[in-house]
């Protein structure tokens, strides 16, 4: 939902935010890269502990935050993803215990003040569902700060990052003017997502599997009743961005299966191949997909579209493939060359997302680049 009719916050500070998701994303596959066994030098010694909390909250708890403040044009939901940036360099910085993460929370409590504005203005099954899921970040973050397993945590964070996800699909999908039952089972996975969210803090394997069953329920909901599957006889970037959502839903599925599969891991490759299949086969695909909506409305730019978008899409489904075969099939040599190829078809879309982009004509609002992309699907 958006609500600015233009760019409230100076350009800089968008920049500035981005360029420390940015940053959050490549100090995050670094230690990535460092948990999976390259012997590459470490930087800093919590650098590879800190993988999770870089990757959920300093990358995409920024880039959500920060495009929430541009989609209200509140000046005030700056303050969130700028004190989750704040909290993450804490963290880097090797403040021991909890500032880091308090700073984090409290950032991630802002965005979800602006997502439950959102609510009060617009009280719908999307609205809701965003701020649900911005309430399951803010308890992942708790969780962290308390320092309950990461891999509770971890948990939390996939209701944030699915939930968010979820929601923006329903916004889009208004148009298909869903029917009760459809709300109803929509309404259902959703719920069991946040009641396996809470039964893991005490009980971690029956909650992954009650996540697991409901990560699979949504990911059939998506792939019924999202307009993407209408969209994939259309041509250009409407059928790009169909695409990359459908394989996103099936990378989703297999994450939900998984999780069930194996409830009650919490490292090794098991964990690995749930995990990742989730936030990189699901949410990287979405990224992948939203990026020609989101990128322009955040730096005021337009991106053209070619079919060389593909490229980064087929080759993370590729390296993901690799990689989980590798986790599932105890073939180390895979997951270890699966994990460096997801880094680096990461790197890939960077740099396809830079060239794509163009100077755009005229004032630039974010309201404009939502309807542009309500019209492409
Ligand atoms: C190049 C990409 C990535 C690499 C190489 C990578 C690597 C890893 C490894 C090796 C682990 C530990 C698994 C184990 O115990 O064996 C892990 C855990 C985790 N990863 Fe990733 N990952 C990547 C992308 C992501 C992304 C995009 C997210 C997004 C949220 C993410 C979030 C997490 C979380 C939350 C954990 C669990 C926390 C923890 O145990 O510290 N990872 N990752």
């Amino acid at each position: 939902m958006n609500l600015a009719t233009h760019a409230t916050a100076p350009r800089w500070l968008r920049l500035l935010l981005l360029a420390a998701a940015v940053g959050g994303l490549l100090l995050g596959m670094w230690a990535g890269l460092i948990r999976l066994g390259w012997p590459w030098p470490v930087l800093r010694p919590v650098l590879p502990v800190l993988h999770g909390p870089l990757m959920a909250c300093g990358f995409l708890g920024v880039l959500i935050g920060l495009e929430r403040a541009v989609g209200t044009g509140w000046r005030w939901a700056y303050a969130g993803p700028a004190l989750v940036a704040t909290g993450t360099l804490v963290a880097l910085a090797g403040v021991p215990g909890w500032p880091g993460p308090l700073l984090t929370t409290l950032g991630s409590l802002i965005v979800t003040a602006v997502l439950v504005g959102l609510v009060r203005i617009q009280p719908a099954l999307f609205t809701a569902t965003m701020a649900v899921g911005g309430a399951a970040w803010v308890g992942g973050n708790l969780l962290w700060m308390a320092r309950f397993p990461l891999s509770v945590a971890a948990l939390w964070w996939t209701g944030f990052l699915v939930l968010t996800i979820a929601g923006e699909r329903l916004e889009l999908s208004r148009m298909l003017r869903l029917s009760r039952p459809a709300q109803w089972l929509f309404v259902g996975a959703a719920a069991l997502l946040v009641v396996g969210m809470i039964v893991s803090v005490a009980a971690y394997s029956a909650g992954m599997a009650l996540v697991g069953i409901a990560l699979a329920g949504l990911s059939l909901w998506l792939l019924r009743y999202d307009i993407a599957r209408r969209r994939v006889k259309a041509g250009g970037q409407a059928r790009f961005t169909a695409i990359a959502l459908l394989s996103g839903y099936g990378w989703l599925a297999v994450g939900g299966v998984l999780a069930v599969a194996y409830a009650g891991v919490s490292a090794g490759p098991y964990y690995d191949a749930i995990l990742h299949s989730i936030f990189l086969g699901f949410v990287f695909a979405m990224i992948f997909a939203h990026a020609p909506i989101v990128f322009p409305a955040v730096l005021g730019v337009a991106m053209v579209y070619s079919t060389r978008f593909y490229a980064p899409l087929v080759l993370l489904h590729a390296s993901l493939l690799l990689r989980v075969g590798g986790d599932l099939a105890g073939w180390p040599q895979a997951r270890l060359w699966g994990g460096l190829l997801n880094a680096a078809v990461i790197l890939l879309f960077l740099a396809s997302t830079v060239i794509s982009l163009r100077p755009r004509a005229g004032a630039t609002t974010y309201a404009a680049a939502q309807r542009e992309s309500a019209r492409r699907g």
